[in-house]
């Protein structure tokens, strides 16, 4: 049977956003008229959060005000976490964060993209205990959502370097352009279904090991090469099986990733914790070269997701929560292009081509 060819919508201009630009050939981020790197030089998730919202929602441009509503949700969310973690079963932690947000209420005392950007390190800090054999701690709503998130997690407050870490990383991630999980969740905003199933929505196709779910693999990746020795003949050995090296790699990015070079800094940052740094930059740079002479012509460089993995393992973060805390980020960026999808956007219905058996004509 012939199946029909699928080019991912390479080079595609699917529509126009005022929210980020992704300049593949510069090797820049631009979000809503900031680079990235200015943008987290201090700020953090809520700096980004307030800048992608202002002019969508009520009190998008204030950030001491998304702050203080990030805060409450968190407060509010909490009161579903006994009901999440009795029907999480053996879920994922990030396929019990779909199920943690059908569950959220519809009020109006908070909007959705305030309750769902609350709701979700809420949930996520309770899964990850509960799978430890862990009571949830309760949110602060004085806090900041990275440093919340890591006290819910670890059941004690976390050092400030790691909280700042940890803000740089969900800041960095929040909006890229039209990916594949913020694409759904346009898709799903332009049918009007609402915010919180178009929010469900990109934590789906988020969770693919070629979008969100690279992390945790790349940390395996080094765990698996092991000794400097070994990372020539592993990495040699793995394109020319036809694998995928972790970290590497952009459908837009023909050049390095700017968000690489952020969360590089993060690790070094973090100090003596930053633990394997040298060596994961010796993989770095041997990968690049591994992939130029066997993949000549790819243009294939370090994306955002190589260093994630060691500034989240620097923090403490366990592996099987990289995929859904870079959903938490994201969250932020997704209830953005719902807002401006819902404002200017008709249904997103694109053609295809048929290529399959026609009938046949009538004798
Ligand atoms: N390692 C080895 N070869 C690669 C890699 C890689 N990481 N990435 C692409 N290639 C090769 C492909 O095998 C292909 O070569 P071929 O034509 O000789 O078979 C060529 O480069 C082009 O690959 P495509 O799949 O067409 O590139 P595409 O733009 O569709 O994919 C993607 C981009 C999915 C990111 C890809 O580079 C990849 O799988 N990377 C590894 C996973 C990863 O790091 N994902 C995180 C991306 S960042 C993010 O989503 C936040």
């Amino acid at each position: 049977m012939k199946i029909g060819h699928n080019d991912g919508l390479d080079g595609v201009m699917a529509g126009e956003t005022v929210l980020s630009h992704v300049d593949g050939e510069a090797g820049t981020l631009i979000v809503r008229g900031a680079m990235i790197e200015d943008l987290v030089r201090h700020g953090g998730l809520e700096d980004v959060a307030a800048l992608l919202w202002d002019g969508f929602t009520a009190d998008g441009g204030d950030v001491a005000a998304v702050r203080r509503d990030l805060g409450a949700a968190r407060q509010a969310a909490f009161a579903l976490v006994p009901g999440l973690l009795s029907v999480a079963g053996r879920l994922t932690p990030i396929e019990a964060l779909r199920v943690g947000l059908a569950l959220l209420p519809d009020e109006d005392r908070l909007p959705a993209h305030v309750r769902v950007c609350g709701a979700l390190p809420v949930f996520l800090a309770a899964l990850l205990r509960h799978g430890a054999g862990d009571a949830p701690v309760a949110p602060d709503p004085a806090l900041g959502t990275a440093a919340d998130l890591l006290r819910m997690l670890r059941g004690a407050p976390a050092p400030q370097a790691h909280a700042r870490a940890l803000d740089v990383y969900l800041a960095t991630v929040a909006d890229h352009g039209f990916n594949a999980s913020t694409f759904t969740a346009r898709v799903i905003a332009s049918t009007r279904a609402g915010l919180v199933s178009a929010v469900i929505g990109g934590l789906c196709a988020l969770k693919g090991p070629l979008h969100g779910g690279a992390p945790g693999p790349v940390l395996d990746m080094l765990d698996e090469i092991g000794t400097i020795d070994n990372i020539g003949p592993w990495l040699e050995q793995a394109v020319v099986d036809g694998s995928r090296l972790m970290g590497f790699g952009h459908r837009i990015y023909k050049v390095r990733d700017p968000r690489a070079d952020v969360l590089k800094q993060v690790v070094r940052d973090l100090g003596p914790s930053s633990g394997r740094l040298a060596f994961a930059a010796e993989v770095e740079r041997q990968a690049l070269a591994t992939l130029r002479r066997l993949k000549p012509g790819r243009r294939l460089d370090t994306n955002v997701e190589f260093y994630t993995a060691l500034a989240l393992e620097a923090v403490g973060i366990p592996r099987a929560a990289f995929t859904p805390l870079f959903g938490v980020g994201r969250a932020v960026g997704w209830c953005a292009h719902v807002f401006e999808q819902e404002r200017g956007g008709r249904i997103i219905r694109p053609l295809s081509r048929y290529v399959g058996p026609v009938p046949k004509q009538a004798a």
